[in-house]
C-alpha cells in the first residue's frame, strides 16, 4: 500500500483516456504558439508564485553548499542568455557545456536555450579526442568549461574553425587566457532582470545529445522545444514529482536522463532538486538523502548495486524516512536489486527504460502498480510499444516471444534527426515503427522484459559506449594493427570493454604494453572507454569481405551460442 497518492491515479484508465493534449493544457500551451524550455523552467515557475520557492540546492565535493530559488534561477540564466548574446551567439548556434555539475551548467543550460541556442552536453570527464569528434560534428561555436578541463579544450582549438569562445566559468587570473578565451563568473555577472526569451516554436531545435552506434563515431540525436510536453508529464507521473518534493536525479546532464529529468522534467512541475557534485560512495550518498530529506529518487542499476555491496549497515545509520519513492533507468535492473531495496529502504526501485532518442520515458513501473521485479513494466499512457520480429520487423502476436523494442513514431519528446546524419536517422524506421535496437518479450499482463542489445554497443555502468570509437583510438597507438572491442559481463557494471589486439610485428604481448594501451585509450577518450582487459591475438575472426567479425568475440565472452558463421575467414 502507497502511503500517498500518486498523481496518476489508474496507470489502466490514464492509458485509455490519456492525449498528450493534457500536458499541453497543463502549461497552457497551443498548437503553432512560443515554447521555451529554457523560458517553461524558470519565468513561468516564477509567475505561479514560486519565486521564493528554492530551485536548486548544490553540494560540491567537499562539502560546499549553495542554493538557489527559482527567480535565482530566472535572472542567472537570463544573465548567460544576455551575455551569450553580447559575444554573438546566434539563436541556432550549438553551445557545448563541458562542466562538472556545477550549478553553471545547469543553468547555461537554460540560458542558451533561452537565447534560441542548441545545447550540447557533453560528459566532462571525456578526453581531448571525444570532445574533438563532437564538436567538430556539431560546428559547435562556443563552449562553457572550467579550468581542470581547459586543457583538453585547448589541445584542439587549432582543430576546430567553427568554434569561436571557449567561456570559462572559474577563471582565477592566475594564469593568463589565450586567443579565443573569455572569463565568466555567473554569480559575479551583473544580473539581467528583464529578458527577452527567443520565440522558439514546437519544432525549433533545443538539446543536441551525442550517443554512440555500433558503426561510425558517436551520432548527435536532436530534440525540440517540443519535447518538454513529454519531459514535463513523464516527470509528474512516473518520477511522481510534487509541489513539496526535494527531488534527486544522480545523473550527470552529460547523458540524456541528467537533462530530461535533471533539469528539464524537474524544472517544469517546479521542484526543489538537489545536485551533489561528487563522486560515489555509499556513506556520503545517504548523508545527502537525509541531510536534504530528499524524497524522489531517480538513479541507476550500477549505483544500486554497488550500495548492495555496502549492505544495510550503512543504511541503518542513516534517517533515510524522507524518501518515498525510487526510481532507476539505464541498464537492467535486476530482481535482486528492487528486492533489496524493499528491504533496505522499506521501498522497491521502479524501473524506466527510454532513450537518448527517445528524450523521455517509455516504458516503466509506475507507483502504484504492481511491479513485477526484473521488468521494465508497461509502456507510459500516449506511448503504442510492441516487440516486433527481427528480420520482418512485424509486430509479434504471440507473448513471450522475444523481438526488438518499437515504438509508434510520434510523441513530443522523439529525436528530430542525427545531426548531419539523416540516413543513419532513416535506418531506425521499419514498417512504421521506430526500432530501439534493444530485444525484449512482452508477457501475458503487457510487462516487458529486457533481453539485452541486438547492436555492439557496449553499456557500461549505464553508459553507452561505441566500440567503433575505442577501435579507432586504438589503432592511433603505434604497436597497434588492428583491433576489435566488445562488451565483456561484469557483477558491478553490467559490461565493461575488452578489447582483442593484433600487434604489428616487432612488438611483444607484455603487460607495460597492455597498460600503456589502456591508458592511452582512458586518456583520449575517456575512463568508461578505457579497455578494462586486452587480450593479444595473432589474427581477428573476420567475414570474407574482411569485415571484422565483433558477434564471435562477443560469443565467446558470454558463453552464448556463436550462430552462423559460414563467412567467417579465418578460425579464432
Ligand atoms: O540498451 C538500453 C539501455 O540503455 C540504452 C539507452 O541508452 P542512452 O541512450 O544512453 O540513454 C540512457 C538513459 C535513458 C537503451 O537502448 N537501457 C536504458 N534503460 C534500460 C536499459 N536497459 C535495460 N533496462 C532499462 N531500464
Amino acid at each position: 500500500m502507497l502511503k500517498y497518492q500518486p498523481n496518476m491515479k489508474s496507470y489502466e484508465e490514464e492509458y485509455k483516456n490519456f492525449s498528450w493534449q493534457i500536458a499541453c493544457n497543463e502549461l497552457e500551451y497551443k498548437d503553432g504558439s512560443i515554447i521555451n524550455i529554457g523560458e517553461y523552467c524558470t519565468d513561468r515557475i516564477c509567475r505561479m508564485g514560486k519565486a521564493s520557492k528554492l530551485a536548486l540546492i548544490w553540494e560540491g565535493f567537499n562539502g560546499e553548499e549553495k542554493k538557489y530559488t527559482f527567480d535565482d534561477m530566472r535572472v542567472l540564466t537570463n544573465t548567460i542568455a544576455a551575455f551569450l548574446q553580447k559575444v554573438g551567439i546566434n539563436p541556432g548556434d550549438r553551445v557545448c557545456l563541458f562542466m562538472d555539475k556545477v550549478p553553471e551548467l545547469y543553468f547555461g543550460f537554460l540560458g542558451i536555450l533561452k537565447m534560441g541556442g542548441i545545447a550540447q552536453p557533453l560528459f566532462s570527464a571525456f578526453g581531448s579526442e571525444s570532445l574533438l569528434t563532437r564538436l567538430e560534428d556539431a560546428g559547435t561555436a562556443a563552449i562553457f568549461t572550467q579550468k581542470k578541463h581547459l586543457p583538453k579544450v585547448r589541445n584542439i582549438v587549432e582543430q576546430l574553425p567553427s568554434l569561436k569562445h571557449i567561456i570559462v566559468v572559474d577563471d582565477d587570473g592566475s594564469k593568463p587566457l589565450r586567443e579565443k578565451e573569455i572569463a565568466f563568473h555567473m554569480d559575479k555577472a551583473e544580473r539581467v532582470n528583464e529578458f527577452k526569451v527567443y520565440p522558439s516554436k514546437a519544432e525549433t531545435p533545443s538539446v543536441l545529445h551525442y550517443t554512440s552506434g555500433t558503426t561510425g563515431q558517436p551520432k548527435g540525436a536532436q530534440h525540440v522545444h517540443y519535447s518538454l510536453i513529454s519531459q514535463y508529464i513523464t516527470a509528474k507521473y512516473v518520477l511522481d514529482i510534487k509541489d513539496e518534493d526535494i527531488y534527486w536525479c544522480t545523473a550527470d546532464p552529460g547523458w540524456v536522463t541528467g537533462t530530461s529529468y535533471g533539469i528539464i522534467g524537474a524544472w517544469s512541475n517546479a521542484a526543489t532538486q538537489c545536485v551533489l557534485d561528487a563522486g560515489f560512495k555509499a556513506e556520503t550518498w545517504y548523508k545527502f538523502i537525509e541531510k536534504h530529506k530528499i524524497t524522489v529518487w531517480y538513479s541507476a542499476p550500477t549505483a544500486i548495486r554497488a550500495l548492495m555491496k555496502e549492505g544495510t549497515e550503512v543504511v541503518n545509520k542513516h534517517n533515510l524516512s524522507s524518501l518515498r519513492h525510487l526510481t532507476s533507468v539505464g541498464e537492467p535492473l535486476n530482481a535482486e536489486a528492487v528486492i533489496w531495496s524493499k528491504e533496505a529502504f522499506g521501498l522497491p526501485f521502479h524501473d524506466t527504460y527510454w532513450q537518448t532518442e527517445t528524450g523521455s520515458i517509455v516504458l516503466s513501473n509506475y507507483p502504484g502498480m504492481k511491479i513485477k521485479p526484473g521488468s521494465m513494466g508497461k509502456p507510459f499512457p500516449g506511448i503504442t510499444a510492441t516487440v516486433v520480429d527481427l528480420k520482418t520487423h512485424l509486430p509479434i502476436e504471440k507473448k513471450g516471444i522475444v523481438g526488438m523494442i518499437a515504438l509508434k513514431p510520434g510523441w513530443p519528446a522523439m529525436f528530430r534527426t542525427y545531426w548531419n546524419n539523416k540516413e543513419t536517422y532513416d535506418k531506425k524506421f521499419q514498417n512504421g515503427w521506430y526500432l530501439c535496437g534493444d530485444r525484449a518479450s512482452i508477457d501475458e499482463d503487457g510487462y516487458f522484459w529486457f533481453v539485452g542489445r541486438d547492436d555492439d554497443v557496449i553499456n557500461t555502468a549505464g553508459h553507452l559506449v561505441g566500440p567503433f570509437e575505442i577501435e579507432s583510438a586504438l589503432l592511433e597507438h603505434p604497436a597497434v594493427a588492428e583491433s576489435a572491442v566488445v562488451g565483456k559481463p561484469d557483477p558491478m557494471n553490467m559490461e565493461v570493454v575488452k578489447a582483442f589486439i593484433a600487434l604489428k610485428p616487432g612488438n611483444e604481448k607484455t603487460k607495460m604494453l597492455e597498460l600503456e594501451i589502456m591508458n592511452f585509450v582512458r586518456k583520449k577518450l575517456s575512463a568508461l572507454a578505457m579497455p578494462q582487459e586486452i587480450e593479444f591475438v595473432d589474427s581477428l575472426p573476420k567475414t570474407r569481405s574482411g569485415k571484422i567479425m565483433r558477434r564471435v568475440l562477443r560469443a565467446k565472452e558470454w558463453g552464448e551460442e556463436i550462430g552462423d558463421i559460414s563467412t567467417l575467414e579465418n578460425d579464432m
